[in-house]
Formats: structure tokens, sequence, C-alpha cells
């Protein structure tokens, strides 16, 4: 694998990141981890989304400049990043001056291809979605389904783009190329909605939405935030009409594209025709995430359940993500609807993280300071049937990413993790030292601390801390690629001493951290 592009949807800057938002940046930051360890070039891209109406409404009512407002929110989606340790290679905003510019070129060359063309036009627009929506999208109450509020009547000249040019092509893409759309249920909502795709409006007045990059020969018309938007994918790499830089030419057409199922049609429609039209590779794949509920509810300001994923640090005093980061991408099969409840974010990291892995590790590690003075003797070394189960966990979590199934994945780590646990407790390390048998002892520390190797390289994506503390405790480098694994990383010689354990995970603590909420 050379290397490995991944994006995430960029974000509207007109509130404070939720974990919904939170979610994609972390399934993403997990796949890109794991990529990393397949690939010195691995890259990811996340940013916010600018322009539109609701952000000059928004500032306008707070008397705020809107390019002062969007800095303010922006910084809070950069600061949670941050925090949730994602670890992206570039963060763009909408309202940069090189993204703006490449917007003008790229409206500029459809425009001169005949792609784009001026019309009068008459639609119902939903600020919610910032796009246009034909009567029987609408749900009964004649309101958006999504937003549940009545879109705007607007009558106003505008550009459009000819998707319907593309529509042919989109088709006979997906249908040929069935990993595309994942997961591969979606691609039939999909092709149902290319049946009946019109020519889209890609402008607005600048009498009606003034917060937005100018046409470049037409100054009366603002382009309108799906081209805007959809473009960052590529004019963050440097994209030029023409003279594309060295980093698109690296990293394009992207690897994987991760947005929510809200805006699949966006990304599987309206981006590849816009990417036919300017003859470029398309995506190899397209991930569409469920959404994230709260205790099985919608999240939503009126419901006064939104959750922010600092408070959810906050709450349980957790000084590294790795906990929230965990919960989250293994909280639903890849692009199914996923929960967040107090009680099984408690109960599951304190289950997996603190009792099972962290344990085990911290068990081994003090029982080999115990009987051995923290040393590992040569006699100690052996063959064990579990080295080719962990050689083959490898396999099994490089497969599940290759079809982005982060969360079957790591149940395939805790399989390992669990036999690992079985081992000890069938083998029982403490009688044997009981019985004298020192050797047969040392073996069974010895076989767990080379299988805690392999677990610290396969959770590190989920849990970058957690797998850099194992590491440490290990002396193994955390930064072996996957392929390059062997079983010999324990040597032997003093490998540890008292001071040197620390437990890598401390369980929460239901009561302190019910105090803190
Ligand atoms: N700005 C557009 C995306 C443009 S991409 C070229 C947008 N922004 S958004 O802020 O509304 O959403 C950003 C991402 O967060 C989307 O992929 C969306 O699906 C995701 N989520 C927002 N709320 C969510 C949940 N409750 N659960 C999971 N993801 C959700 O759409």
């Amino acid at each position: 694998m050379e290397k490995f592009y991944a994006t995430t949807a960029i974000d509207y800057v007109n509130g404070a990141p939720h974990i919904g938002h939170a979610y994609e940046k972390i399934l993403t930051d997990v796949i890109v981890r794991h990529f990393s360890q397949r690939t010195d070039n691995a890259y990811m891209l996340t940013g916010t989304d600018e322009h539109g109406i609701k952000i000059q409404k928004t500032s306008a009512k707070i008397n705020m400049n809107p390019k002062e407002f969007c800095d303010t929110n922006a910084q809070k989606f950069i600061d949670c990043w941050k925090l949730l340790d994602i670890n992206y290679s570039q963060f763009i905003r909408t309202t940069d001056d090189y993204h703006k510019l490449t917007v003008q070129n790229i409206f500029k060359k459809l425009t001169e291809k005949g792609d784009i063309y001026k019309n009068s036009y008459t639609g119902l627009y939903c600020s919610g979605c910032e796009a246009f929506l034909a009567e029987k999208d609408l749900d009964e109450d004649g309101c958006c389904p999504v937003h549940k509020k009545k879109p705007e009547q607007i009558s106003e000249e505008n550009y459009f783009f000819k998707l319907t040019k593309y529509k042919d092509a989109i088709l006979k893409h997906i249908k040929q190329n069935p990993d595309f759309i994942v997961p591969a249920f979606r691609a039939n909502e999909v092709i149902n909605q290319l049946e009946n795709i019109e020519d889209i409006s890609v402008s607005r007045a600048i009498t009606s939405v003034n917060w937005g990059i100018k046409v470049l020969d037409d100054p009366s018309q603002v382009i309108y935030v799906w081209i805007d938007a959809l473009s960052n994918y590529i004019t963050a790499l440097g994209y030029d009409i023409n003279n594309p830089s060295e980093k698109f030419k690296t990293y394009w057409p992207a690897d994987v594209q991760v947005i929510g199922k809200d805006i699949l049609k966006f990304h599987s429609i309206y981006w590849l025709a816009i990417l036919m039209a300017l003859e470029l590779p398309l995506p190899k794949h397209i991930l569409a995430h469920g959404w994230i509920t709260i205790d099985e509810a919608k999240m939503s300001k009126s419901l006064g359940n939104v959750v922010s994923p600092e408070n959810v640090l906050k709450a349980y005093n957790l000084e590294s993500p790795d906990a929230f980061r965990y919960y989250m991408a293994t909280a639903a099969p890849v692009g199914r609807d996923g929960n967040y409840s107090d009680e099984d974010f408690k109960e599951k990291v304190n289950a997996h993280l603190a009792n099972s892995m962290g344990n085990l590790l911290n068990r081994t590690l003090s029982m080999l300071v115990k009987y051995f003075d923290g040393e590992i003797k040569s006699e100690f070394i052996k063959e064990s049937p579990l080295f080719s189960e962990a050689i083959n966990t490898i396999k099994e979590v490089k497969h599940h990413f290759d079809y982005f199934e982060i969360q079957e994945a790591s149940l395939k780590i805790n399989e390992l993790v669990d036999k690992a646990n079985k081992f000890v407790t069938d083998n029982a390390p403490w009688t044997l030292a009981k019985e004298g048998k020192m050797e047969e002892c040392g073996t069974v520390l010895y076989t767990i601390l080379e299988i805690m190797c392999v677990i610290s390289s396969l959770i590190y994506p989920y849990c970058p801390n957690i797998a850099k503390s194992m590491a440490k405790q290990l002396k193994y480098d955390i930064n072996t690629k996957l392929d390059d694994i062997k079983i010999n990383n324990i040597k032997t010689g003093k490998l540890t001493s008292k001071e040197e354990i620390t437990p890598v995970f401390l369980r929460i603590d239901s009561e302190l951290a019910d105090k803190k909420k």
C-alpha cells in the first residue's frame, strides 16, 4: 500500500461539536491510524464548512461579523479534536483563501465546459440542509423530514449544474463497483434517488445570500454551499485546474470519504458528477456511517439531550480520551446507528479496557516482578499455540479494516484478549510458582507478554494512549508496522521493576463520576 487518504465531512460552524460530529472524526481517525500501521503515507483531512444562509443569519442575530463568528466556532472544533486525539493531517476551513480561489476556478471551468448554465428558478429551500427540496421529499406537514421545518419558497435567477448529464455514468459506476458505497445496503437508496434527479442550483443571488464565495465573472451570485463544501476534498490537497500540486497527485483519489448517512446523496451523486465534470478520478469508497442517539433518542437542542465530548471526559475525570474513543468507535457495526448511554459507557470500558486488557498486563508484569524480579530468562522462551492465534488476529483485523468494519475488528481483538486471559487461568502461574515449577511459570508469563505486544499494536488505532503505555511497559516499539510484527519482542534480561508498572486504564468509578456530573 503506497498511500492512504481519508476525509471526513466538514462540519457546519453554527454551534459547538457534539458527539455525533465526534463519532465521525473518531471513526476516521481510527481508520487512518490503522492504515498508518500499513503505510508511511496516510493522510487525514477534516475541517469546517463555513458559508451559507444559516451562518449569515445566526451571526447577524448576535451582531457579529460572520467571519469572526466562524473563527470562534471553528476553534471549538479544533479544540475538541485535540482533546480527542484526532490526529488529522490537515484542517481545512472553507473560508481559507486558497479554497475560495480554487472553488471559483472550478466553477469557471464547469461554466466554460457548458456544465453550468443560468436559469430562473422557483423552489423550496431548506436552510437546515442548505438545499432545495422537491415536494415529494417533504413530510405530511410539508416540512423537511430531517429538520422538521417548512422550507422557504424561493424564486430567483441561479446557475445550474447539469447533474442529469452524469446520471447514467454515476449509475454505471455504482452498479459496477458494489464496494463503492459502504455499507453496500445503502447503494439501492442512492440508485432510487438517481432515478428522479434533476439539474441542481449551484448559486444563490447575493441579495438573498451574501455569505459565500462569489462567482468570478458574475459578482451578483454566490456559489451555493455544496459545490463550495464538496470541493474541499481536493482544494485541501492543492488541486488546481491547470497545475495540480504534488500533494494532490500523491493523495487523490481518496481511499475513503467518511460521512453521515444524511449526506450520502450529496457525496455519491453530486460529488461524483462534479469529479466527472472535472475529469478527475473518483474516490474509492464512500463510507456512510449511521447516527448516534442518546439513550436511544435522537439528539436535539429542543430535547436538551445534546452531549458534548468534552463533558463526557470531564464527567468521568478522564485524563485521556481513549475510553470515549473506544466506546464511540465500537458503538455500531459499519453504517448502522449507534447509541450513547452513560451506563453502557461505564460498563463497556470498565469491562474491556480495565478488567480484561489492562488488568491482564498488570497482573502478568506484577507476577514477573514477584517471582523473577522482573527478569525474562532464556528458558522461558518457548513456542505457544497462542502465537499463531495472535498472528491470525492481525490478519483478521486487517481484513475487517479493508471493509471499514471497525467494530468487527475490535471484537477480534477482544477475542484475543479473552484467549490470553483464559490461558492464564488455565495455566495458573501462581500455582506453578507455589509448586516450584518456575520455568513453566516463567513461560506462561512470557507467552502473555508477547501476546500483549500484539494487542498493544492492534488496540493502538482505538486507544493510542493506552497502547503507548502498554508498549512502554513491554519495551515494545508501538510504531512497528502490522506486517512486521513477529513474536520475538520480549527479550531476555530485566524487563521491568515494581516502580515501572502502572495500570494502563483505571476503572471508571461510578460514584465519583455521578458526583462529578
Ligand atoms: N457541512 C455539511 C457537510 C459537508 S461535507 C462536504 C454537514 N455538516 S454537519 O455539521 O451538519 O454534519 C457533519 C457530519 O456530522 C455529517 O457527516 C453528519 O452526518 C454528522 N453528524 C451530525 N450529527 C450526527 C449524529 N447525531 N450522529 C452521527 N453523525 C452525525 O452536513
